[in-house]
């Protein structure tokens, strides 16, 4: 039986494990590295060049000190730029986070969708061709939130988050026509964190589009089903500022890791 693949998985913070949790329930089996890129969040108050300059020369440091079979980068503010960057520097395959407008432009019967990304993402050439590409005649409204994703960290930590302060940031998204905004496209990673108080508080319902679990099928399909039901040992967390989670935050973390024990040292 083939070893199980070792899956490192990065975001600027706390929203991959939004992705990461998809992917170890169809892998469960493998060795999970996350890291999170908080000495640098939020990237989407950095410049395009700012990312690439961070992110790819990080990426190559952790694939020298962490050997993985594969990387995801859990991040559509970081995805829409570096990927291309990431291929051409390292041979290691790499799965990225971009928004999901094509199924979301499908779906919407409406034709009125809209993206809900970082102030980067939406600014994006990626992004922007995505929409000329995929729009299918739906009518696109892109909207850039400025504390979505430091919200989402805070709730994520056990702090309260105001239903008002979650709403200035997704009401954007609500065009009120004839017809109506139908489907809005989670386009950033941290989110789905937030998604219960976001369906919560919504001006009215619409389906929310998460990539994760089109992005565990694409992992799947590289590295194939699992071929052990053994747990492998403990998945790692790692902080690039070198912090460690608290106690209490360190429970919070271990839902995403499904049955796998959690080591953060
Ligand atoms: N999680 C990241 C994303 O998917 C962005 C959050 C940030 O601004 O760092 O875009």
């Amino acid at each position: 039986m083939s070893k199980p693949p070792t899956i490192l998985v990065f975001d600027s913070g706390l929203g991959g494990l939004t992705v990461l949790r998809e992917i170890v329930m169809a892998r469960p089996d493998a060795a999970y590295t996350y890291v999170a890129d908080d000495a640098f969040f939020p990237y989407g108050h950095h410049t395009e060049d700012e990312i690439v300059a961070r992110v790819v020369p990080l990426i190559g440091t952790l694939i020298a000190r962490h050997q993985p079979d594969l990387v995801v980068i859990a991040c559509n503010t970081a995805s829409t730029l570096v990927m291309d960057h990431l291929r051409k520097a390292y041979s290691v395959p790499f799965v990225g986070t971009v928004p999901a407008i094509k199924p979301a432009c499908a779906s919407s019967r409406t034709k009125r969708v809209s993206v809900l990304g970082t102030r980067g993402t939406v600014k994006r050439e990626y992004t922007k061709k995505l929409i000329a590409d995929f729009a299918q005649g739906c009518e696109v409204t892109l909207v850039g939130a400025g504390n979505l994703a430091a919200l989402a960290e805070t709730a994520l930590r056990g702090e309260a988050v105001s239903d008002g302060a979650v709403l200035a940031e997704i009401a954007p998204c609500f065009v009120d026509g004839d017809p109506r905004t139908d489907t809005v496209v989670l386009a950033c990673t941290h989110y789905p964190l937030l998604l219960e108080q976001i369906r919560r508080i919504a001006p009215w319902p619409v389906d929310w589009i998460d990539p994760a679990p089109a992005i565990a099928r694409r992992v799947e399909n590289l590295l194939g089903h699992s071929a052990t039901e053994n747990i492998p040992s403990p998945a790692k967390f790692l902080f690039t500022s070198g912090n460690s989670p608290s106690p209490a935050f360190a429970m919070a973390l271990r839902p995403f890791f499904g049955a796998q024990a959690l080591d953060h040292a």
